[in-house]
């Protein structure tokens, strides 16, 4: 217990929210609130919390009073009871459903919003595994430290290595599990600078309680740059993808809009793709991924099915990365400035013979 405590002041969390720090601070028992959407949350919380409350001090009072009441008394023998009473059956019927109602429509439309995501939100790939943390950022840096600007969304898609897990910032009212084999996402708006207790909120094994680490919010993008211990990618995550796309999907699948034995992919991120049985699907995380294990699953119109699994060939980071690629190639990105990367060929060249070998020593610019 010593050593918890230890630990929160040597990371400068506090325990307990401290109202000097915490200007906008939340209700007593309440963390510190760091995000948009806190507010609500800590609203709809209280609002629940008095509901019950209330409820729970009138009905059980209620009881008390009428067991005193109609205790039995020596010589008073049983009172006849009326069997009905119509005005009070709907008061506790109709009473109680229109809060009912209320808690749900109220929790229904905060978690909408929360759906909303921006598109200029930061995407920070989240890696859970027994039992750590590591952060991966647009260009590739990882950290096991989360860092975030303050005012800048973010968007997290978060993966398990083993087992299920679950990512939780109290004081970004914030929480979702992280389940192996499919992506989960969680958007949030960072509201405050400070440093804050990120867990996981899923019992995950022996060591469940050691999986926490530090929640940093920085005021800006060159603070955050300068304090943040960095494990440094040799290249952008599109420039990795650009090689594996390269050397596994350039022979079936064009960039340049042109169709081979499968769709082309340079502007298809993002985009609705149509399937042979008419229905529409996102091109996002989760379709990639599952376009590459499980080919079969999702046919685009027009096209047969003829792609091999790539199960067991490539892992989630190749994945990723893959992903970063098709990002890149939508955002107008030019696929020949992959052509610095160390091993990369051309996929246009592909197959017509003028494949260039990879040139050895090139200093790769990220
Ligand atoms: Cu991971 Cu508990």
């Amino acid at each position: 217990m010593m050593n918890f405590v230890n630990l929160l002041i040597a990371q400068q969390i506090p325990m307990f929210p401290d109202a000097e720090k915490h200007p906008e601070g939340a209700p007593f028992w309440f963390p510190p609130r760091a995000a948009a959407f806190a507010g609500d949350v800590d609203f709809l919380y209280s609002a629940i919390f008095w509901i019950c409350t209330v409820f729970f001090i009138g009905i059980v009072g209620a009881m008390c009073y009428l067991c005193v009441k109609y205790r039995r008394r020596p010589g008073v023998g049983p009172q006849p009871s009326p069997s009905h009473n119509t005005v009070l059956e709907l008061a506790w019927s109709i009473l109680p459903s229109i809060l009912l109602v209320w808690m749900f429509w109220e929790g229904a439309r905060g978690y909408y919003e929360t759906q909303q995501i921006p598109d200029d939100a930061e995407k920070i790939v989240v890696t859970a595994s027994q039992f750590s943390w590591e952060f991966t950022y647009p260009d590739g840096d990882k950290s096991t430290e989360l860092h975030l600007v303050e005012g800048r969304p973010v968007r997290l898609v978060m993966e398990s290595r083993d087992v299920l897990h679950s990512m939780y910032v109290a004081a970004f009212r914030q929480k979702k599990d992280i389940v192996p084999g499919r992506y989960t996402d969680l958007y949030f708006l960072p509201t405050r600078v400070g440093k804050y207790r990120l867990a996981c909120a899923e019992y995950c094994g022996e060591g469940h309680s050691r999986m926490r680490t530090l929640c940093q919010v920085h005021p800006d993008d060159q603070t955050r740059k300068d304090k943040t211990i960095w494990i440094k990618a040799k290249y952008m995550p599109w420039k990795n993808g650009a090689r594996t796309f390269n050397m596994n999907c350039a022979g079936c699948h064009g960039i340049k809009d042109d169709t081979k034995t499968g769709p082309p992919l340079n502007q298809k991120w993002g985009e609705m793709e149509t399937l042979t049985d008419g229905t529409q699907v996102k091109v996002d995380e989760t379709y990639v991924r599952e376009s590459l294990l499980t080919p079969d699953a999702k046919i685009v119109a027009n096209f047969s099915n003829q792609m091999l699994s790539f199960k067991g060939k490539l892992n989630d980071q190749d994945i990723l990365e893959l992903i970063a690629f098709l990002e890149y190639l939508k955002s107008g990105g030019d696929p020949a400035a992959a052509g610095e990367v160390e091993g990369y060929v051309d996929p246009a060249a592909v197959g017509s013979g003028e494949a260039t070998t990879p040139v050895a020593g090139a200093e790769p610019a990220k």
